[in-house]
C-alpha cells in the first residue's frame, strides 16, 4: 500500500491523548483536592474559551500565553493567587500531563498499522505540543506513531474555525474536494463539530459514556462514537467497507 492510499487520522491532543484533569494532582500541592479539582476543571474551560474569544475578535496569542493567563482567571476565581514560580511550576507540569488509559495500546497498534498515517492536531504552539508529548512520560513512547505534529500557530487561528481545519487538510496533502479523506479523532465535541462541519470525518471519543449532547449545530454529529480509543481502527475499516 502506498502513502497516498493511507487513510490520514489526525488525533486532538489535549482532552483526547492527554487529560487535562490530570492536572489537578499538581494543584493539589496548593489547595485541598476539591478546591484543586475547581480550579482545574475552570482553568479548562477559560483555556478553551480565550481560544474561541480570540478568534471573534480576530485576534491571536499563542496557547502557551493563553493556557497562563486562563490559570490566572480560574485562581482569582476561586479568589487564590499563586507566586510567579508556584505559576511557572504548574505551567511545566502542562507538558507532564497524564494519558488516558485507553491510549498506549491503540497508539501501538496505529503505529504498526500499515494503511494509517497518523498526525497529532492541536491548538498547542510546535514548541508546547512537542513539550507535551515528547517530554511527557506516558506519550513519548509512543511518539513514533506520529508522522508530524501539525499546530493551528502556523494559521493562528484556533479550532474550531475552518481555517484551522483546512490547514491540516493542507499539511497532509489533501485538497478542498478530499477533505472527506480526513479522519479527526477528538475528546471534545466543539473539535467533532468543528471537523465535520468542513466535510472531514470525525471519531469522538465518549469515554464517560454520557451521549452525543453538543447541539451547536444539530445536523452535524461524529461519524462514529466510541468509547474507547482502542475502536476507532474498526469504525473506520467498517465505514470504508460500508462507502465501497
Ligand atoms: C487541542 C485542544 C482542543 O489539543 O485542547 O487542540
Amino acid at each position: 500500500m502506498t502513502m497516498t492510499t493511507k487513510t490520514v487520522v489526525a488525533f486532538d491532543l489535549y482532552g483526547t491523548l492527554l487529560s487535562t484533569d490530570s492536572i489537578a494532582k499538581q494543584l493539589e500541592k496548593h489547595f485541598d483536592a476539591a478546591k484543586a479539582k475547581s480550579i482545574s476543571t475552570l482553568w479548562r474551560r477559560y483555556q478553551l474559551e480565550y481560544t474561541w474569544r480570540l478568534n471573534s475578535m480576530g485576534c491571536y496569542e499563542d496557547f502557551s500565553s493563553i493556557t497562563r493567563n486562563s490559570l490566572l482567571h480560574a485562581l482569582a476565581e476561586q479568589g487564590e493567587e499563586l507566586s510567579d514560580s508556584e505559576i511557572a511550576i504548574l505551567m511545566e507540569a502542562y507538558d507532564n500531563l497524564s494519558i488516558f488509559p485507553d491510549v498506549n495500546l491503540a497508539l501501538s497498534r496505529i503505529a504498526t498499522d500499515p494503511t494509517i498515517q497518523a498526525v497529532v492536531f492541536s491548538n498547542g504552539s510546535r514548541t508546547m505540543v512537542s513539550n507535551s508529548v515528547l517530554c511527557s512520560r506516558d506519550l513519548a513512547p509512543q511518539a513514533n506513531a506520529f508522522q508530524d505534529f501539525i499546530t493551528v500557530d502556523e494559521v493562528r487561528q484556533y479550532k474550531p474555525s475552518r481555517t484551522s481545519y483546512q490547514h491540516l487538510a493542507q499539511k497532509v496533502g489533501k485538497q478542498p474536494s478530499q477533505m472527506g479523506e480526513v479522519w479527526l479523532i477528538s475528546g471534545n465535541p466543539f473539535d467533532i463539530v468543528g471537523a465535520r462541519s468542513v466535510g472531514m470525518h470525525a471519531i469522538w471519543i465518549d469515554r464517560a459514556n454520557r451521549g452525543w449532547q453538543d447541539a451547536a449545530m444539530p445536523n452535524l454529529r461524529p461519524t462514529a462514537i466510541v468509547c474507547s480509543l482502542g475502536h476507532i481502527v474498526e469504525e473506520i475499516n467498517r465505514h470504508r467497507k460500508s462507502s465501497y
